[in-house]
């Protein structure tokens, strides 16, 4: 009985285990299957040319060096026998790289839709996974996908997440991935009029191999625009809106410097959110102006300042406003207020007459004096220092730091040397760097003090404006600074060659350069 009850198992597996195995096996492939389904999948967008909703050149305004230089490409892709018969070859790549919203990914959305070639867009940041390899065998294939359908343009945007520098971390993925990228530009396949694009924010990040010609042989830098460039650009983006008679987008245009296109993008669309918001029917000038704020400034805040708080906050503005409208080399203050904004307490409006595209040692300085004025103001009326500074403070040690390291405008004697080797810099260069930084520093809040403490009597009178109004608009400024004149700087006599002149006159001690100083450390 005992024997047959074996027998009977031992039958039961001979006469099973082909099935077993087979369950087996089928359990293995089920798990390899899933494994394989978890493993992210991206497929390289193809956009079809004809595609109504995508963007033309016209609604890309005030980038027009960077729309000749893609026309040029577009024109090339359309006809490439013309340039062919002259012995001219397609650029490999073009680079578009520039400061964030400038209009890069739109530049490239109206290639797409103007040149005709087949287009396909992928981000740099989907060809970097955890899986090894996968990257590289992502560009293969969006290569080999777009040159079965030359003539055609790859789009890579963000180019940054696989572009840096090669050594630079050990992410060996990202490394292969680039690897693969410089292989498919100019490797022994690249064949075809298959045009690269791609777009970027940081250059100087990239890695060489990437930017010699034969690879992105073109680079065109996309800039925040001028004056003409955001009115067009406001133009844009208002085609749909109403606008009352009133509103002058040549004026908004002259205040929105230093805006991008995205900024400006907000703007107008903030603008008619506000204009619907009061149901309004058209944008009127105060919808821009409310917009305007917005963008720069924040939403207004519901915090509640007391007494004293409030004093200090309007001394503070006040103190920056007063600068601000006493040295040449500052942007006009177009609206002081003390009403809370996003994280800022009060804040001063100072917007640039003009763009401009150099600037003076001069110039930094006083900007970095209309920063410091601010706090130089509270410690001049009240004997003490607050935590409203902070941002001040940081932008002060930003140009500082730029004027020492980029601009070599410091004054020790290696200021003709502006650029840091890194780690081979001597301890010795770094402390007279950063002494420098900190004698900028405090030019600017010598230069502050001494325009605060002389022009005291205004300061209280714009604080106690600010007190009273709360806001004070550019008619407001004017009409408290009726009387005192903008200081000058002539050549060769420059209003800090005065102060160091009369610096060494006998009864103006020479201590007073350096009284503000904390005392020396060895
Ligand atoms: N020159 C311009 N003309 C019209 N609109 C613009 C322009 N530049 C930017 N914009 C607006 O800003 C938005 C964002 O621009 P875009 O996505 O092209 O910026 P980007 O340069 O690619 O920025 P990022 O570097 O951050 O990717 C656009 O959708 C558009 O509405
Ligand atoms: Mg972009």
């Amino acid at each position: 009985m005992q024997q047959s009850w074996t027998d009977s198992v031992k039958n039961f597996g001979t006469e099973w285990s082909g099935v077993f195995m087979i369950l087996f096996m089928f359990i293995i492939a089920f798990f390899l299957w899933r494994t394989l389904k978890m493993m992210p999948k991206t497929k390289p967008v193809q956009i079809k040319p004809e595609v109504k909703s995508s963007i033309g050149w016209d609604e890309i305004a005030g980038v027009d060096e960077a729309k000749d230089e893609l026309r040029e490409v577009v024109e090339f892709l359309r006809d490439p026998k013309r340039f062919h018969a002259l012995g001219a070859r397609v650029p490999a790549g073009v680079l578009l790289h520039g400061p964030p919203g400038t209009g890069k990914t739109l530049l490239a959305k109206a290639v797409a839709h103007e040149s005709g070639a087949q287009f396909f867009s992928q981000s740099a940041a989907s060809f970097v996974e955890m899986f090894a390899g996968l990257g590289a065998s992502r560009i293969r294939r969006l290569f080999r996908e777009a040159r079965k359908h030359a003539p055609a343009i790859i789009f890579i945007d963000e180019l940054d997440a696989v572009g840096g520098r090669r050594g630079s971390d050990n992410s060996s993925e990202r490394e292969q991935t680039l690897n693969q990228l410089l292989v498919e530009m100019d490797g022994f396949n690249s064949t075809g009029d298959v045009v690269v694009m791609a777009a970027s924010n940081l250059l100087e990040k990239l890695d060489p191999a990437l930017l010699r010609p034969g690879r992105f042989d073109r680079q065109v830098f996309v800039s925040p625009p001028d004056v003409v460039g955001r009115e067009r650009i406001l133009g844009v983006h208002t085609r749909g809106k109403p606008l009352g008679a009133g509103v002058d987008l040549a004026e908004v245009a002259a205040r929105t410097s230093g805006l991008t296109g995205a900024d400006l993008a907000n703007l107008c669309n903030e603008a008619a959110i506000r204009c619907a918001r009061r149901a309004g029917n058209e944008l009127t000038g105060d919808d821009f102006e409310q917009a305007f704020e917005r963008v720069v400034a924040g939403v207004q805040s519901r915090r509640v300042l007391n007494a004293h708080e409030k004093r200090v906050v309007a001394f503070h503005e006040a103190g920056h406003a007063l600068c601000a409208e006493l040295l040449p080399g500052v942007d006009t203050v177009h609206k002081i207020s003390i009403i809370p904004r996003g994280r800022a307490l009060g804040y001063t409006l100072n917007l640039p007459d003009e763009d401009r595209y150099l600037k003076t040692r001069e110039e930094l300085i006083d900007h970095m004096t209309v920063l410091l004025g601010g706090r130089v103001a509270e410690q001049i009326v009240f004997g003490e220092v607050t935590t409203g500074a902070t941002d001040d403070l940081k932008r002060v040690s930003e140009v500082a730091r730029a004027m020492v390291y980029d601009y070599a405008m410091g004054t020790a004697g290696t200021a003709q040397r502006a650029v840091s080797n890194g780690d081979t810099d001597s301890e010795q260069f770094r402390r007279i760097r950063d002494e420098e930084q900190q004698e900028l520093a405090y030019e600017a809040s010598r230069a502050a003090t001494e325009l605060l403490t002389a022009q005291r009597e205004k300061l209280e009178e714009f604080a106690l404006a600010l007190l009273e109004h709360e806001v004070l608009e550019r008619d407001d400024i004017a009409r408290i600074m009726r009387g005192v004149p903008r200081m000058e700087r002539r050549p060769g006599r420059g209003l800090r060659v005065v102060a160091a002149v009369a610096a060494q006159e006998p009864d103006a001690p020479r201590t007073v350069r350096t009284s503000a100083r904390p005392p020396a450390k060895d």
